[in-house]
């Protein structure tokens, strides 16, 4: 290609998006429906901070592309316009997963900016912070999103306790959690001094109807693309799929893989053809999202682990042992290090493990992948 054909791509400025942000993962709808139970639920638990008194911990259930986030981020600018008495501090556990991550987004609430990385000990910040609350006399309400990342890493309970606690120290303060969580069996995790403060309401998310789901993607659809550049039928096979994936995001998705399938085309409409080409490279945006927040030996080990699954015949089983003596021959890891980061693999359900009842006291354990390795091959994800 020459460079003139490269300009023209760049400077087409015929396109079918009249605002393509709004199929981003973060956009935040306008439009927001059939979430009002919850979030007023939300509000209720919030409210007596706004006059003073201690706010209702919550925690909110609901599987993945429920609207969990968002409600939850909607509830936080509704507060923080209707008053300055709540400071609501929104944080996602997969990016800040440390005791000081937290912290020093809290502080970044309060202050505007973070506290240095290094030098500074945590129980200094954590004084700054909670003076701070108190001299304002302010409430700090914490979202914990996608919470179940802290509680693998055994972090929550500290946190928790850091911030439920606050009065025993800071006898004005009044601080309160949210809890969001897509997977139900963690909310027993906490110990016991935790729990004894942290008696929270269940607000939960229930899957979308089809219709709710045909709802929300029309609208994105007015939304994002120009009139008439998708059929209503076209609009209807995306929220059949989406129904049955069961997750909202990759409706969304699929609209804009589509429009900009169309517009390399230089077609003015989204047709069939397009819609069936966007479908056939549509890889599910759990998994990706999950292989993307791996880290360098986890991915690794899960490499390694899809090369040895290749690599057996049919009648053969892959071993733990066989993918750890590898591993550690490969990465020169402990087995300790192999245990956790393949316990993570497993949390993260991109393998699992069983006992075969074979191998010395019928304790060998197998890998299986759960997820095709092949359905990768046109993302940027590489495994060879
Ligand atoms: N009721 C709704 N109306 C419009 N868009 C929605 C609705 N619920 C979810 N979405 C969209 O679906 C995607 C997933 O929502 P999100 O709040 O991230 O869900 P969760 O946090 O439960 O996984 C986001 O792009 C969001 O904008
Ligand atoms: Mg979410």
């Amino acid at each position: 290609m020459n460079n003139m054909a490269i300009q023209d791509i760049l400077m087409f400025d015929e396109t079918l998006f009249k605002n393509i942000s709004a199929f981003n993962p973060e956009y935040m709808p306008e439009n927001y429906n059939f979430r009002d139970n919850q979030m007023e639920a939300m509000a209720y638990a919030l409210r007596p901070a706004l006059k003073g008194g201690m706010p209702s911990n919550a925690v909110i259930l609901g599987p993945c592309a429920t609207g969990k986030t968002t409600a939850v981020k909607k509830v936080f600018d509704l507060i923080e316009n209707t008053s300055d008495k709540i400071k609501c501090c929104y944080i996602n556990c997969q990016l800040n997963t440390t005791r000081f991550g937290i912290f020093s987004q809290i502080h970044e609430k309060l202050f505007g900016h973070k506290p240095p990385e290094t030098g500074v000990p945590f129980a200094t910040i954590y004084q700054k912070v909670m003076k701070n609350l108190t001299d304002n006399d302010t409430s700090l309400i914490v979202a914990f999103d996608d919470a179940n990342f802290i509680f693998q890493n055994k972090n929550a309970n500290k946190v928790f306790y850091d911030i439920l606690r606050a009065y025993e120290e800071f006898p004005t303060v009044h601080t309160g959690i949210f809890v969001i969580l897509s997977e139900l069996e963690f909310r027993f995790a906490l110990d016991k001094n935790v729990k004894t403060v942290f008696i929270p309401q269940d607000i939960t998310f229930e899957p979308y109807s089809h219709s709710q789901i045909l709802s929300i993607l029309s609208d994105r659809v007015k939304m994002g693309f120009y009139p008439n550049v998708i059929s209503d039928d076209l609009v209807r096979q995306i929220s059949d799929y989406t129904f049955e994936t069961g997750d909202l995001r990759e409706g969304i998705d699929i609209l804009r893989v589509c429009g900009n399938i169309a517009e390399s085309e230089a077609s003015k409409k989204i047709t069939q053809k397009h819609l069936d080409k966007a479908l056939s490279k549509h890889v599910s945006y759990n998994l990706l999202e999950t292989l993307k927040s791996l880290n360098d030996k986890e991915f690794a080990l899960l490499k390694l682990i899809v090369k040895e699954d290749e690599s057996i015949n049919k009648d053969e089983i892959l071993t733990v042992t066989k993918v750890s003596e590898k591993f550690k021959e490969q990465t020169k890891s402990s087995y300790a290090s192999f245990n956790r980061i393949l316990e993570k693999l497993e949390f993260l359900r991109l393998v699992d493990t069983k006992l075969t009842g074979k191998g010395i006291r019928g304790n060998s354990r197998q890998i299986f992948l759960r997820f095709d390795p092949d359905d990768l091959n046109c993302t940027d994800i590489n495994f060879s």
